[in-house]
């Protein structure tokens, strides 16, 4: 049986267990400039030392206006690169690897972050805005339209994508994760309801999927051969008419053909609908992309020891994601492996840590 802490191996990077953090959106970047700063040094190398195998860093700007918000941060330049590359070594130092999500928000971008209440919805130009791309020109329910990408919007995205990917790769980042869920840009072209394009890259399933397939085939030309590369996918978004599980796991059979290593399979996201209740609502989508042959992480209201192990157990998933548990506690690897009763010389502690342990 596999267990939560058994190492896990892509391509030439061996990750130390199966509890990864997910990409989560910080909003923290005071100046606007895209660059990491010190609270995403603390935050990410306090889940490195917590005992995370995979901290893979936020939803991050492939370009300025591939950025959620005005508060992200983003890898389309040099600054940027080498202030990532002092968390990546952080993290490293701590025994984790780390991934960075590479982020087009298309048209779910230029948005107000959550926290500064009462601003909401779109930033306009006029406070540090921008005009965004979709795949067509259809809002997301209360935001700004977004215009219909060109066939030259589409090529600076994928050439976005790659000059992104080539940095991650210089400032020592193990692993990139393209972020192909939650209804923004790469999605949006997924689903039927946000592309009602009549070109190459929309209509039936081949061409809706085009261009994350080309995004993944551009990024594994220059993601060097011993790296993995990640996708994130919103598997199904709950809603007649929309993308459908059954593609998602067609997609990830074309994924994997384009040298993608591992899916995390989360959902929703494009459009306003109901989102099942249960706590596992989310496991069953993993376990069905799962037989298109390639590992997954499974996400979704995961927080208990006992629960994350039967995901393993019951061979749904390979490695599972742990999002809002570990914003109220850091260490929620080592306290679930004290839960479960590995030995504690077993669990990755930090060397400074061990006078600490549970
Ligand atoms: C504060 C916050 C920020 C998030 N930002 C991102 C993000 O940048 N990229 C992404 O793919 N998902 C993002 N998510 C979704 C999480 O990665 C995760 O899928 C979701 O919270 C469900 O998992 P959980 O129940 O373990 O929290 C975010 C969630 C939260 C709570």
């Amino acid at each position: 049986m596999t267990s939560l802490f058994d190492p896990i191996s892509l391509r030439g990077l061996t990750i130390r267990n199966r509890i990864f953090l997910p990409p989560m959106c910080m909003y923290r970047v005071e100046a606007k400039d895209g660059v990491p700063t010190d609270w995403h040094l603390a935050h990410y190398g306090s889940r490195a030392a917590g005992g995370f195998g995979l901290v893979v860093a936020e939803a991050t700007g492939v370009s300025p206006e591939g950025r959620i918000t005005p508060w992200c941060c983003g890898i389309w330049n040099d600054e940027q690169a080498g202030a990532w590359e002092r968390i990546a070594a952080l993290a490293h130092q701590e025994g984790a690897a780390f991934a960075i999500q590479l982020q087009h928000a298309g048209r779910k971008g230029s948005f107000y972050r959550d926290f500064d209440v009462p601003a909401s919805g779109s930033v306009p130009l006029s406070d540090g805005g921008w005009e965004t791309i979709g795949p067509s020109p259809i809002p997301f329910p209360g935001i700004a339209a977004p215009r219909a990408a060109s066939l030259d919007d589409i090529a600076k995205v994928r050439a976005d994508f790659v000059a992104a990917a080539k940095r991650a790769d210089a400032a020592g980042v193990d692993a990139v994760q393209l972020h192909a869920a939650h209804g923004y840009l790469l999605f949006e072209f997924l689903s039927p309801l946000s592309n009602q394009r009549t070109d190459q890259y929309g209509g039936s399933f081949e061409g809706r999927t085009r261009l994350l397939l080309e995004v993944a085939e551009d990024v594994r030309e220059v993601w060097p051969d011993n790296k993995p590369l990640l996708v994130r996918l919103s598997a199904t978004e709950w809603v007649d008419g929309g993308w459908t599980v059954e593609e998602s796991v067609e997609l990830a059979r074309l994924l994997k053909d384009r040298g993608v290593d591992m899916i995390d399979v989360s959902s929703g996201g494009n459009v306003l609908a109901p989102i099942p209740k249960d706590v596992d609502y989310q496991i069953p989508l993993a376990a069905a992309v799962r037989k298109a042959g390639l590992p997954v992480s499974a996400v979704g209201r995961i927080t208990e020891a006992r629960q994350a192990q039967s995901i393993l157990d019951e061979g749904l998933a390979d490695a599972v994601s742990v999002g809002r548990a570990a914003l109220r506690d850091p260490h929620w690897p080592l306290r679930t492996g004290a839960e479960l009763g590995v030995p504690r010389d077993n669990l990755p502690y930090s060397k400074s840590y061990l006078r600490g342990r549970f």
